[in-house]
C-alpha cells in the first residue's frame, strides 16, 4: 500500500504563507508585529511549540495521513523528542525521525528506537540523512569526505540491523567496532522501523540498495526520477534486496488552478528577496550531489511567478517562501493528485507532502487532493486500466 506522510515543520511555522511575523506557538523569540504579543502586552503567545506540533500531528491523523517526517537540521527542534511527545497523543501517526548517524552512537539508537517502538506500538520509520558537507557539515563536527559519509552510514546501519537482530552481535568496520552488543530482553523483537533514505550521488544509491526500504528524493522532472529509481532498484537486485520510490515535496492547491496562482503571487509578493539570496548562497556551499539537480531553476526577484513552472504543475517557485526545496506542486485540487499518479506510475510509493501552514494545508491536502488520487489504494489496478 503507499504511503503517504506530511511534515512537520520542526523550525517553526507561520500563520499564513505570506506573513512571517504571524508565527505559531513559542518556537522562536516574538517579532514585530505578531499578533500575539500585541494581544498579551507585549509577551510571548504562551504556547509550548510543542503543543502546536501535537495539533499539526492530530490534523494529519485526521486528514487521513499515514504520518509525516520529521525532519532535523542546525536550525530544527529535535525529532526524538517530539516523536515521544507526540505518540503519546496520537493513535495511528507515524513518526518519520531524520537523522545522520554520526549525531548518535547505532548500538544506542537500536536501544531509542525500540523504545519508541514499545511506547508507540510501532509507529516509528526513519529519514536516514548522510549530509551535505561543507560548512553544514563542520557544525557537527564532521570532517569526513562525501563517499566516506555514505560507507559510514551503511556501517552504522550494519550495527543499527545487527544490534535489532539479537545479541550478542559483534562488527569490526572502519568507523564502527562494536563487541557483544545487543538490546536488553524487554526491548528485543519490537516491529523494524522501516528506513527512508535521502541522497542521489552513486555512493548513496550503493547505500540504499543494501539498507533502505524506501529511496527518498526531492521532487525532480518525472523522467529524471523514472532514471534514479531504475538504478536504485538495480543497485538493490544485486543485494537481493527491493528498494522502494518516495519523493518529498510541497503542494500549494485549491478549488481552481487560478485560485492557487493568486495565492502564489500573494505569497511573493511579501518576500524579503535580499534574505533570500543570502540564504540560497549560503547553501550552495555543501557537496552535495541532489540538491543542485532539484535546485537548477531558481527564483529571482522580478521574475513571474508563472515563469518558474517547468512542465505541467510542477512549479520551481516554493524556495523563498519557506525552508526546503523549490520544486514542488501547484494547481487545483484535480490537477494536483493527476500530478501524484503520474508519480505512482513511475512506481513511486511513498509521499511526502507538505505546505504553509503544515496544520491547515494537512487538512487541506488530506481532505480535497489525497481522495482523488486514483492508485492510492490500488496502485496494481489502477495501472492495469
Ligand atoms: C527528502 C530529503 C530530506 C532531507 N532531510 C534532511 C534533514 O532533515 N536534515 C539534513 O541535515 N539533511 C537532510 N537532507 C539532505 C541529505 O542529508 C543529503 O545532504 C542529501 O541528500 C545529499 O546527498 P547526495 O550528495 O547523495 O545527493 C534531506 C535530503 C532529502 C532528499
Amino acid at each position: 500500500m503507499i504511503q503517504f506522510h506530511w511534515r512537520l515543520p520542526m523550525h517553526g511555522d507561520k500563520a499564513d504563507i505570506d506573513k512571517s511575523t504571524l508565527t505559531r506557538g513559542n518556537w522562536g523569540p516574538p517579532l514585530d508585529g505578531n499578533q500575539a504579543p500585541g494581544f498579551r502586552g507585549g509577551g510571548s503567545d504562551g504556547v509550548p511549540y510543542h503543543d502546536y506540533l501535537l495539533e499539526t500531528a492530530k490534523a494529519i491523523e485526521i486528514a487521513g495521513f499515514d504520518g509525516a517526517l520529521i525532519p532535523s537540521f542546525q536550525d530544527t527542534d529535535d525529532p526524538w523528542v517530539a516523536a515521544a511527545a507526540i505518540a503519546r497523543h496520537t493513535k495511528t501517526f507515524r513518526f518519520m525521525i531524520a537523522f545522520q548517524p554520526p549525531w548518535i552512537n547505532p548500538v544506542y539508537a537500536a536501544k531509542a528506537s525500540a523504545s519508541l517502538q514499545r511506547l508507540s506500538g510501532g509507529r516509528l520509520l526513519f529519514n536516514i540523512i548522510t549530509g551535505g558537507g561543507g560548512a553544514g557539515q563542520l557544525w557537527w563536527g564532521d570532517r569526513i569526505a562525501h563517499d566516506d559519509r555514505y560507507r559510514r552510514t551503511t556501517e552504522f546501519l550494519d550495527v543499527f540491523k545487527g544490534v535489532w537482530n539479537g545479541g550478542p552481535f559483534s562488527y569490526d568496520g572502519k568507523f564502527y567496532q562494536v563487541e557483544n552488543a545487543g538490546l536488553p530482553e524487554p526491548l528485543a523483537g519490537q516491529k523494524w522501523p522501516e528506513l527512508y533514505f535521502a541522497g542521489s550521488s552513486n555512493a548513496a544509491l550503493e547505500a540504499q540498495g543494501k539498507h533502505a526500504d524506501f529511496n527518498l528524493t526531492h521532487l525532480e522532472p518525472f523522467e529524471q526520477l523514472r532514471i534514479k529509481f531504475d538504478r536504485v532498484k538495480e543497485l538493490a537486485s544485486k543485494e537481493g534486496r527491493t528498494v522502494k520510490p518516495a519523493v518529498r515535496f510541497d503542494i500549494l492547491a485549491r478549488d481552481t488552478e487560478e485560485e492557487a496562482w493568486a495565492e502564489a503571487r500573494r505569497a511573493y509578493a511579501a518576500i524579503d528577496w535580499d534574505a533570500r539570496e543570502r540564504q540560497f548562497s549560503a547553501q550552495r556551499r555543501g557537496d552535495s550531489v541532489g540538491s543542485p539537480i532539484a535546485e537548477a531553476v531558481r527564483p529571482q526577484r522580478n521574475k513571474r511567478v508563472e515563469d518558474l513552472l517547468i512542465a505541467p504543475n510542477l512549479w520551481a517557485g516554493f524556495g523563498p517562501l519557506r525552508p526546503g526545496p523549490g520544486l514542488g506542486v501547484i494547481g487545483s485540487y484535480e490537477q494536483a493528485a493527476e500530478r501524484i499518479d503520474d508519480l505512482i506510475d513511475i512506481g513511486v510509493e511513498g509521499f511526502i507532502l507538505s505546505g504553509t501552514p503544515a496544520l491547515e494545508e494537512a487538512l487541506r491536502v488530506g481532505e480535497e487532493v489525497l481522495p482523488l488520487v486514483r492508485g492510492r489504494l490500488e496502485p496494481a489496478r489502477y495501472a492495469a486500466e
